[in-house]
Order: C-alpha cells, then structure tokens, then sequence
C-alpha cells in the first residue's frame, strides 16, 4: 500500500438551485498590486479585505524575501512594511508562483535602481509576455537585459521621466510602469494605458502615498515623479470576477442569491449579457440580486479590455451558456490560450468547440457528472459551475488553481446550498 498523500479535490453532487446571501472578497488583481506598491515605500502600508487565496500568501513569501516585512496576524488585514527592503532579486521559486509577483520590478528600480527577476510564472492561458514592462522602464531611463535567463533593469542615474506607449493596454505592465514612474524624476506619460478598476484603484493608493497620477481611469495616465512616498492604508476593492461568478453560479443552477458587496458599478458587460441570456439581475450600488427560471438564451461576446467583458469572466460564461437554447460565439480578445475549460467542459457532456480563439456552443445540453480538471483558475471555475448545474457526481482535481484565486470557495457555495466538498 502506498502512503502518497492525494492533493486535495472538490467532489460534488450537482442539481441544487442555489439560495441565499453571499459576501464578495476582496480582489485578488488589486491586492496583488497593492502589495507591491508597499516597496515604495518606508512607512507601513495597511491593506484591509485582503483575500485569503493562496496567491497573496506566495507574493507575501516573496516581499518577504525582499526584506519586506509582511504582517498578517488581523485576518484580511496586512500590514506591510518595507524599510529593510535590501534585496533586488527575486528568485526563481518565489516568481513561479503567480504573474503579480513581476510587479516588484518597477518597485525595485524606482527605489534600488536595479532589479532583477526570474521570469514570472501564473496561468497558462497564453504567452504572456512582459515586453510592454521592459520597454516601459526602457522609456524611462532604464538599460534591460537578460542574463542566465533572468530579466534584469539598471537605472545607474536613476529613473526619469519618459513618454510610455504601450503596445497592448497591459493590466499588469500598466501597473508596473506606473509605480515605477511614482519615484522617477520628472513626468511620465503612459499613452495605451489599461484601464481595469484593479489599475484605478492601485493609481488611487499610490495618491494616497504622496504620489501625483492623474488621468486616472484613462489610456492617457500621467504621473508626476516625487521624490519619496510615504505610508497609506487602502481597503481592497471587492473582487468583480468573484461577483461574477457568483452570479453565474445563480444563473447556471436555475437559482436565485444575493451578492453582497459587489462592485456593481464596475460590472456593466457582464450584468448585460446575463440579462441578454435571460437571467433576472437586480442591482443597488453593491448588492446584485442574480436568479434564472432555466430558460436561458444563447448569446455572443467577447472577452475584451475593460469595460468589455472580463477576460477572467469567458470561460464561467462559457459554462453557463451550455445550459442555454442555441447557439453561442464567443470571441476572445485578449489572451491566446483561454479555451483550456473546452476539453473538460466536453467530457461532462457539454457541446462545445473551439477554433483558435473563438469558441462554439450549442444548447441546452445535459451536463453529467465526471473527473474533470481545474485547469487554471477561471477554466476550474467553468468545471465547478458547470458541476453545480450537473446530474451526478463530479470530481475536480487539480484545485490549487483555485484555491490562487477564490476565497473559501467551497465553504461559501456550501452556505448557498451547494453540495461541494474538499477531500
Ligand atoms: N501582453 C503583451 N505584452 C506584455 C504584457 C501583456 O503582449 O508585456 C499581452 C498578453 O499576452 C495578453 C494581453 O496583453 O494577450 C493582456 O495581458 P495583461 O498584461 O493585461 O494581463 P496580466 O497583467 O498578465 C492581469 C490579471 C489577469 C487578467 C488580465 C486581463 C493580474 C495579476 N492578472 O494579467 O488575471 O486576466 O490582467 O485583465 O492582475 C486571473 O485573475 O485569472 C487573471 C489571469
């Protein structure tokens, strides 16, 4: 007999309509940002309504590394401090872990003029390069090399001021460059900036700090260098992507919940299109009351920059509209692998298909339950929706990519009367 210890995996009996009241959590995308944005600093930076996902405990591992301390005795609450800050490389092991943790470059270079990293890891759900960061910080004074496989950016003068066009409007390169430009001497301009909340609200804390960023919320940011920031305190902005997919777990059972602390105002695509798809929504400035009766419609979108719908948002769609009458496109417009949910959706019986970057699904389909694989977060997300809708039992291995991304996934769909359990 074998001791191996099975990681653990989600089983669940699907068929329950799911009701009651559930909280959002704090977004992972902005903490991860904030989190960074503390190296900027001496002072202490507190964030409250930090998720418990397992991707802010690897970026903590590694500010830590960095001589970041990081304080999370308060739950939901950190307080991170980065005075000793006295290390420029960030190792391999630590970056593997999610895609954030190569937003400590632009940090590390406004303040050490040097950085160095490993390439950063996160799903895979495409190339994912980082060469609008590269050529952000280039912009800016920066000399960006590669050695033994690792990025290195040198600012021997410091970093200036620097006009900034990004190729593609990057979340995380948008984020980066901006913190790097909060300490640059002189002013920044990116031109093609992201405009995701989670990019707002980090411009917002970084105000909070001493910096000068306006244009906030536009593709034009501009940032007025400073010469030192000081502490700030933030409460992370409630998680849309969790919101969503709440509400498509409303919708997919033929339920009806309330979600509570939803960042309704910035959730516009997602709440049209389940409208578009039959589903009832209600909204107040934070709370969405989601329900469906099971007569769901087959509609199309694309998965776009903010405000289009959320990229992390396709693959739950896609999930939903296996349980609705015709046939349904969607587009994905900004990352080249998202279609890994496919393959597993199929085997539970779904009738779906993908061409490149596109994907056909036609409905209503009995959905049956079976093993499936979590393949990254939001494709995991698809599988578990897609089990809470099933007949029969699925089993989802590989759950760690959700446990990166949701907080207490199985204990708040529990209390929404879902059958789900962690084994
Ligand atoms: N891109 C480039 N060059 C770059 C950077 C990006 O061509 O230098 C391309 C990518 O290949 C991709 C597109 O730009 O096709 C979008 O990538 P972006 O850089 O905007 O994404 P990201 O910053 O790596 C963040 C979120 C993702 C979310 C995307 C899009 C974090 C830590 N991650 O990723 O979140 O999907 O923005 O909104 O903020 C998730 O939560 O599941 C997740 C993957």
């Amino acid at each position: 007999m074998s001791n191996r210890v099975r990681p653990p995996r989600y089983v669940v009996h699907g068929g329950v309509p799911l009701q009651g009241v559930v909280r959002v959590s704090g977004a992972k995308n902005h903490a991860l940002a904030a989190m960074c944005a503390a190296l900027l600093t001496d002072d202490d930076v507190v964030l409250s309504n930090v998720p418990d996902i397992t991707d802010v405990e690897s970026l903590g591992e590694l500010l830590t590394h960095l001589g970041a301390t990081v304080d999370a005795t308060t739950p939901g609450t950190l307080r991170i401090n980065a005075r000793g800050l006295d290390k420029c490389e960030a190792p391999g092991d630590l970056m593997s872990e999610n895609r954030a943790s190569f937003q400590v470059m632009g940090p590390l270079v406004a303040r050490h003029h040097y950085a160095s990293s490993a390439p950063p890891g996160g799903d895979a759900i495409g190339q994912r390069p980082i060469d609008v960061h590269l050529s952000g910080f280039e912009a800016m004074g920066a000399v960006i090399f590669r050695e033994s496989g690792r990025f290195i950016a040198r600012a021997d003068d410091g970093l200036h001021g620097g006009r900034v066009f990004m190729d593609y409007p990057s979340v995380s390169g948008t984020q980066n460059v901006m913190m790097a430009a909060t300490l640059a001497s002189g002013s920044t301009t990116i031109v093609n900036a992201a405009t995701e909340p989670e990019v707002q609200e980090l411009a917002h804390l970084l105000n909070a700090m001493g910096a000068r960023v306006s244009g906030i919320g536009t593709q034009m940011i501009e940032i007025e260098g400073v010469e030192r920031l000081h502490g700030a305190r933030a409460r992370v902005m409630p998680d849309r992507i969790e919101a969503g997919t709440y509400a498509v777990a409303a919708a997919i059972t033929g339920g009806s919940i309330e979600i509570e602390d939803s960042p309704v105002l910035v959730m516009d695509a997602l709440l049209a299109k389940l409208k578009a798809a039959g589903a009832q929504v209600d909204a107040t400035t934070d709370t969405l009351h989601v329900g469906a009766t099971g007569n769901l419609r087959a509609i199309s979108f694309q998965a776009l920059p903010y405000p289009g719908l959320a990229t992390d948002l396709h693959a739950p769609m896609a999930a939903l509209l296996t349980q609705a009458k015709g046939v349904s496109i969607i587009h994905e417009r900004v990352f080249d692998n998202r279609m890994l949910y496919v393959g597993e959706l199929r085997k539970m019986g779904a009738e779906i298909v993908n061409t490149g970057s596109s994907a056909i699904v036609s409905g209503p389909t009995k959905l049956s339950g079976t093993n499936v694989r979590a393949l990254d977060v939001r494709a995991g997300a698809a599988v578990l929706l897609a089990a809470l809708a099933a007949e029969g039992t699925t089993y989802i291995d590989e759950i760690s990519h959700l446990d990166r991304g949701y907080e207490h996934l199985d204990s708040k769909l529990r209390a929404l009367g879902a059958n789900v359990e962690r084994v």
